[in-house]
């Protein structure tokens, strides 16, 4: 089968903000305990934290962490996770049926954050909590010095600041999972007054507010427009999230979910898009889609069957080829909307639904969906290029013309490099994809493809068999014409450098 595309300079969708390869960090689960901390394990440092996690998460170049939640925000109370450790309160944690001991708390975390060399996105309590506390953490964090809770992160051992840009306004509040879920109105209400004063405490901050859980929701739409009319002008992103699964053990379905997520995200921009024109507005919303991922491998009751334990083994989804495959296809969908897509966080980074798993007395080892996340985050960087692909397309029960080959163009303009990546969704066949430019192709630096694998193929702990493979071979350039040899059922990535 033959693919074909046309791609310039001049068709440019927009700069990719780096924020687009973020990822997600729950108190739940084996995230935080056992997972990215656990002061007894041989690699850990004198704080606790394992380094043999510190060192996977360095290398997927993560540019932000969500934190602390997910659902287990909506019951937090963030005070509870600051001063001496040994003073810090047990709590029950509803959300997850666990318990939380606190151990790590804000400077923990925002210690490993810089250690990894990202960001923090920390989201406040809009559940069970409200104004006040969130624009105390603010506060905490971000105000210089001579308040009282700037002076208390000082004597809590951080003189500077924290200097936390990007802010969540709560978590999912339009499921009733949530502890605290409110109607749009009220969500919107509250979410409108904590903008107001979060931005007076510090008003370089970037503020999220919480969109549908899901496109799936009955409240889908007008949960959208009755919170944006309350927030548009107080908030800077719309949230998204959208889990896929292949519990229909469909391939062809599976891997055309991709184009529900793009679905999803242009009904977002038209809903974000008629509340500016409402509003008479000359800002544009940007979205967040802040959580995202496959998750159906693990299932939900395996909290409730062990309750109200510490780092309980829970949505520890065990990650297989063809997940790798729609995770790459879910990149591509993000970085073609990345005019309006700034932020976006696979969801989760460690054990939890996760690309990193670990072993209490072992290693930490890369499921299959960390190498397209890994080299998306890495070479994906620059302008995102337009790139219409000419090709054959395919039908499923819930999905009309999916193409067979997705495919998206960066054009790296300080490192003078073309980064193509393509995602083959054909079963059995090849896919010739030729793509011209007038960029000035000059020769291929690296070319990989992760191919061959049966569909249900997993990784485990000494067992990292499912990876990216060189394809060099697979590569031709003729002079304004490259071609890519993709394999049926395949990921590849094809750095090009340019003249
Ligand atoms: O990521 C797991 C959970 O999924 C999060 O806690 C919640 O926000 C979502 O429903």
């Amino acid at each position: 089968m033959k693919a074909s595309t046309r791609i310039s300079q001049t068709q440019q969708i927009s700069r990719i903000d780096r924020r687009i390869y973020g990822s997600f960090i729950e108190h739940m689960g084996r995230a935080v305990y056992e997972g990215i901390y656990q002061p007894n394990h041989e690699t850990s440092d004198e704080n606790g934290f394992r380094q043999d996690v510190l060192k996977l998460v360095q290398e997927l170049s993560v540019p932000i962490v969500r934190y602390p939640g997910g659902n287990f925000l909506s019951g937090y109370r963030w005070e509870d996770g600051i001063g001496p450790k040994e003073n810090r309160p047990q709590r029950l944690d509803l959300a997850w049926q666990s318990v939380e001991t606190n151990e790590v708390g804000l400077h923990e975390y925002m210690h490993w954050a810089q250690k990894c060399g990202t960001e923090v996105n920390m989201a406040v309590n809009l559940g069970t909590r409200g104004i006040d506390a969130a624009r105390n953490l603010v506060e905490y964090c971000n105000f210089e010095g001579g308040t009282y809770w700037s002076d208390l992160r000082k004597q809590n051992g951080d003189e500077k600041p924290f200097a936390i840009k990007t802010w969540c306004l709560g978590n999912e509040m339009d499921g009733d999972w949530q502890i605290g879920h409110k109607t749009a109105e009220e969500y919107g209400r509250l979410a409108e007054e904590t903008a107001k004063a979060m931005k007076w405490v510090d008003d370089s901050i970037e503020l999220v507010v919480c969109g549908s859980s899901s496109s799936t929701r009955p409240t889908f739409v007008d949960w959208e427009l009755t919170v944006l009319d309350h927030t548009y002008e107080y908030v800077d992103y719309l949230s998204l999230h959208q889990y896929y699964d292949n519990k229909t053990d469909n391939l062809a379905e599976f891997l055309a979910k991709s184009e529900d997520m793009d679905r999803f995200i242009k009904s977002v921009i038209a809903i974000c898009d008629t509340m500016k024109a409402k509003k008479r507005s000359d800002k544009t919303m940007m979205l967040s889609f802040d959580e995202w991922n496959v998750w159906y491998h693990s299932n939900e009751e395996t909290a409730a069957q062990k309750p109200w334990t510490v780092a309980p083994h829970i949505l520890e989804d065990i990650y297989n080829f063809e997940d790798a495959l729609l995770v790459g296809s879910m990149l591509i969908t993000l970085l073609k909307n990345s005019d309006r897509v700034k932020i976006a966080c696979l969801a989760q980074l460690v054990n939890v639904i996760a690309p990193i798993m670990t072993e209490k007395n072992g290693t930490a080892w890369k499921q299959t969906i960390f190498y397209p996340y890994q080299q998306a985050s890495l070479y994906g960087h620059g302008q995102a290029l337009t790139t219409k692909v000419d090709v054959a397309t395919y039908d499923t029960n819930q999905f009309k013309n999916v193409p067979y080959l997705d495919s998206i163009a960066i054009l790296n303009d300080e490192k003078n490099e073309l980064v193509i990546f393509s995602v083959n969704k054909h079963r059995c066949e090849e896919i010739v994809f030729t793509v011209d430019s007038d960029l000035g192709l000059a020769s291929v630096i690296e070319a990989t493809e992760m191919a061959d694998y049966d569909p249900k193929a997993v990784n485990g702990p000494n067992q990292e068999l499912v990876d990216p493979r060189d394809s060099l071979e697979r590569i031709v350039i003729d002079g304004g014409r490259v071609t890519i040899n993709t394999k049926p059922l395949s990921w590849n990535m094809t750095r090009i450098s340019l003249n």
